[in-house]
């Protein structure tokens, strides 16, 4: 920041001087958590949201834009010994020129922003916001990773008690294997991947088999960047390219964001083989994310901040609300209310600028929620209408008598409600603790020591008081969960990068 080269508008784009410069707050590069209702200002992807003209216009255009075929299927062996290959070279270039090529990165991908937002739209059925603010989180991660790797990275000087001179380095680990999720085909792909490269790994990276397209466009834009061509290997394929994947012995560590299943069955094959050395596994899988609303709540903030965390997305965020957990006496008034408001949902085409909540990722997801759906029917009260035809999952919400009966995690906008007495606060946060997952909690209560209580009991990696729970910020809120819902590395946030590395010391006689 001391560099007077830089302009006014270097700083605009660079999220986390930016949020140095006004003191940690929430970056104002980044825009905030997209609303369903609230006005959302313009942002630094130079669109207004709250704009429909504006949308309709993008819409247009992003039809427009021609989409690329799936690229084929590769052979695992052949992509790691090529990404093997290439380690020494890119290992041996610059701290600095490999951060340049991640603010090169996000500099493209806000250039070609259009072409993202029509992939993102046409193969992952994301709606316009929703294609707008992962563009931008994909771009914060390069930017945030750059950064980050430009003080981590430098070698570190230790003092010794006996006058050795001790140093300490970070260096790179090989080959990391990044495998990544459907939901965020640009964002956690391209945060897995760019963390591992700006830390002098090479990589191997696995989009999920619904969503090539996006990451063959996202690989392109990286070598366009400057990222060489045997660094970075795609990968397309199904469960049996990922296993063959993460367990050859070449691959040094594996980042993976999917369903808890998956990661365990990761964690076994690193394990499989006697031989091979004992490699880090980064996973990040989803939640049972509870909402404990008790009856200081301001109404209208809650059941705002409810339609946007179990609603938006169509509920496909590891960080979406399932489970809302209302006291007793606000749980009738305050779901009459969000019975109003999800009477003002737009279900439907996602390319269209009024779609609130779009289609479901695929036939098997749709099945799966349309059967927990009529499994419950006698328990919904209330849900709302969606087009006739497309894989539509109606927004529903369903009551239950006692928060223990939820024991899945439903991938979609289902939203199960239980309610809880006076006095029962610590028993409620314990039970949902007991579930064993911990990604997402939110609270709502005015009451600062209530606040407290759960802050410290709660077994959560992100705690949400008085918001929403979905759309953390990179390097504002780093995310990421524990027990049941990942290994704990945060995403976006300081402590991410040093993971995809191996610490070295050299101690020196002087
Ligand atoms: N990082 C996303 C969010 O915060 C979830 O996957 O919503």
């Amino acid at each position: 920041l001391a560099d007077t080269d830089l302009s006014e508008e270097d700083l605009l784009a660079d999220p986390v001087a930016k949020a140095q410069e006004s003191g940690g707050l929430p970056h104002p590069s980044i825009p905030l958590p997209i609303d369903l209702f609230e006005p959302v200002r313009g942002n630094s992807a130079g669109v207004d949201l709250n704009d429909r003209a504006v949308l309709a216009d993008l819409a247009a255009k992003i039809a427009r834009v021609p989409v690329l075929p799936a690229p084929a299927e590769a052979d695992a062996g052949t992509l790691i010994g090529a990404a093997a290959a290439a380690a020494p070279a890119w290992a041996s270039v610059s701290i600095d020129a490999q951060a340049d090529v991640l603010d090169r990165l996000a500099d493209l991908l806000e250039a070609r922003r259009e072409e993202a937002f029509a992939l993102l739209v046409h193969e992952a059925r994301k709606t316009l916001p929703d294609a707008l603010a992962e563009v931008r989180e994909a771009a914060d991660f390069c930017r945030y990773y750059a950064r980050q790797s430009r003080d981590l990275m430098q070698p570190v000087p230790l003092p010794g008690p006996t006058g050795e001179t001790n140093v300490l380095r970070m260096l790179p680990r090989g080959v990391w294997a990044a495998v990544a999720p459907w939901n965020f085909p640009l964002a956690i792909f391209l945060g897995q991947v760019v963390a591992a490269l700006v830390t002098g790994n090479t990589v191997v990276a696995k989009p999920a088999p619904q969503t090539p397209a996006i990451a063959a466009w996202a690989v392109a834009l990286a070598r366009e960047a400057g990222v060489p061509e045997g660094a970075l290997q795609l990968l397309v394929g199904g469960a049996k390219a990922g296993h063959a994947l993460v367990s050859d012995p070449r691959v040094a560590g594996v980042a993976f964001t999917g369903s808890v299943p998956t990661a365990k069955r990761i964690a076994r094959a690193l394990l499989a083989d006697d031989d091979r050395p004992i490699v880090p596994l980064i996973a990040e899988t989803g939640g049972i994310n509870a909402m404990v609303v008790d009856s200081t709540a301001l109404p209208e903030q809650v059941v705002r901040d409810i339609v946007t965390s179990a609603f938006r997305s169509a509920g496909q965020r590891c960080s979406a609300l399932r489970l809302l957990l209302l006291q007793e006496d606000i749980a009738d008034r305050t779901l009459e209310m969000l019975a109003g408001a999800m009477d003002a949902l737009v279900v439907g085409d996602p390319a269209h600028p009024a779609t609130d909540v779009g289609p479901v990722i695929d036939r098997a997801a749709y099945d799966k929620l349309m059967a927990r759906r009529a499994e419950m029917a006698g328990r919904i009260v209330k849900t709302v209408a969606v087009p006739d035809s497309g894989l539509f999952v109606p927004p529903t919400v369903i009551r239950l008598d006692s928060l223990d009966q939820l024991d899945a995690e439903w991938f979609g906008p289902l939203l199960h409600v239980a309610t809880w007495k006076t006095g029962e606060l610590d028993d409620v946060i314990a039970r949902v603790n007991a579930k064993g997952f911990g990604l997402t909690m939110g609270l709502h209560s005015r009451i600062a020591r209530v606040a407290e209580a759960v802050e410290s009991a709660a077994k959560v990696g992100n705690l949400y008081v008085n918001r929403s729970m979905i759309g953390a910020v990179v390097g504002s809120q780093p995310f990421g969960g524990e027990g049941l819902s990942g290994t704990g590395p945060k995403a976006g946030g300081p402590h991410y990068l040093a993971r995809f590395c191996v610490e070295r010391v050299t101690s020196t006689d002087t």
